[in-house]
């Protein structure tokens, strides 16, 4: 049975100020830069797609808040460091939410190298291009929460997804990793799993995606981890306790299960989701 998430030493900073969320220009991102919007609140806001991240920034004005919208690619390690590092030396950031991220399998084909480069690059790397240049500024202040967006995807690899899993399960593992680590400065970490969101990500697939929900329920259910600084926010329950089993049964059990999944479809080729 999937354990109930542990709390440790809860973080200082609970009414987050300053905050930090990639992949804002849509689904997931665009609704946690909403849900945290409020008067005063400095949402540094970051994608590639400057037009998408201007109309995010304008409903987050709306409700109060500061918006700082910024066309970066995470990939891009320098003009990561670059956006990053000043704003985090003025003032350390009180929450950084690394939620940028891709999708593609093998619905329409095997991976190619450049899909599975791709993947990694932005789910794997480009969660560390984001954490690392205002680590430092967290740690001088002995204060934050850090949140990693992995999926459910992570707990297992699915033959629809192989990179996706691969990338997810990286993540994930990095989170717990960097937890107590950081717990010592004072800083919790969270990561988040959750399993089908509506979002352009998911528009794409054509199966059935069980117990799906809106992206501002997910931001919620985030918001509200977050605020504890739960060690793990993975919902829904039922998806989670379905991938929690198929991880802990043996392969010979579940084999023949996963190889009737369906799969996601292929990336499309970088910057064709942009205008
Ligand atoms: N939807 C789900 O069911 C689900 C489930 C579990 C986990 N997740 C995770 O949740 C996160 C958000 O996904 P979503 O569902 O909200 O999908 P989405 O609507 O496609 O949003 C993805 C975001 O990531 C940004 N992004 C992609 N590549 C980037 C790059 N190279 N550099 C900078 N930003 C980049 C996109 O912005 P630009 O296009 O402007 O660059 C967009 O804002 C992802 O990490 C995803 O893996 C989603």
């Amino acid at each position: 049975m999937p354990m109930k998430s542990t709390t440790v030493k809860a973080p200082r900073v609970k009414a987050y100020r300053r905050i930090l969320i990639t992949g804002a220009s849509s689904g997931l991102g665009a609704a946690l830069a909403l849900a945290y919007a409020g008067p005063g609140v400095e949402l540094f806001l970051g994608g590639r797609n400057l037009l998408r991240l201007e109309r995010v920034a304008a409903a987050v004005r709306e409700k109060g808040a500061f918006a700082f919208p910024h066309a970066v690619d995470v990939k891009d390690a320098d003009r990561m460091r670059d956006w990053l590092g000043p704003i985090s030396r003025a003032r350390p950031f009180d929450l950084v939410i690394a939620n940028a991220g891709v999708s593609g399998g093998t619905a329409d084909s095997a991976e190619s190298l450049a899909q599975i480069r791709e993947i990694l690059d932005v789910n794997v790397s480009g969660v560390i291009h984001t954490l690392h240049p205002v680590v430092d500024g967290m740690r001088a202040a002995g204060a934050g929460q850090i949140a990693i967006i992995s999926s459910l995807a992570g707990f297992r690899g699915f033959p629809g997804a192989p990179a996706y899993c691969a990338g997810k399960a990286a993540v994930k593992v990095y989170g717990e990793a960097l937890r107590p680590l950081l717990a010592r400065n004072n800083i919790g970490v969270s990561v988040v799993c959750p399993g089908y969101i509506r979002t352009p990500m998911t528009d794409v697939n054509d199966f059935r995606m069980p117990l799906m929900m809106p992206a501002d329920k997910a931001a919620r259910i985030i918001h509200r981890g977050l605020a504890r600084n739960r060690a793990r926010i993975a919902f829904p329950l039922g998806l989670y306790m379905a991938v929690w089993l198929l991880a802990a049964l043996p392969a010979w059990m579940t084999d023949r299960l996963l190889a009737v999944l369906p799969g996601k479809k292929n990336l499309p080729p970088t910057g064709e989701n942009l205008p």
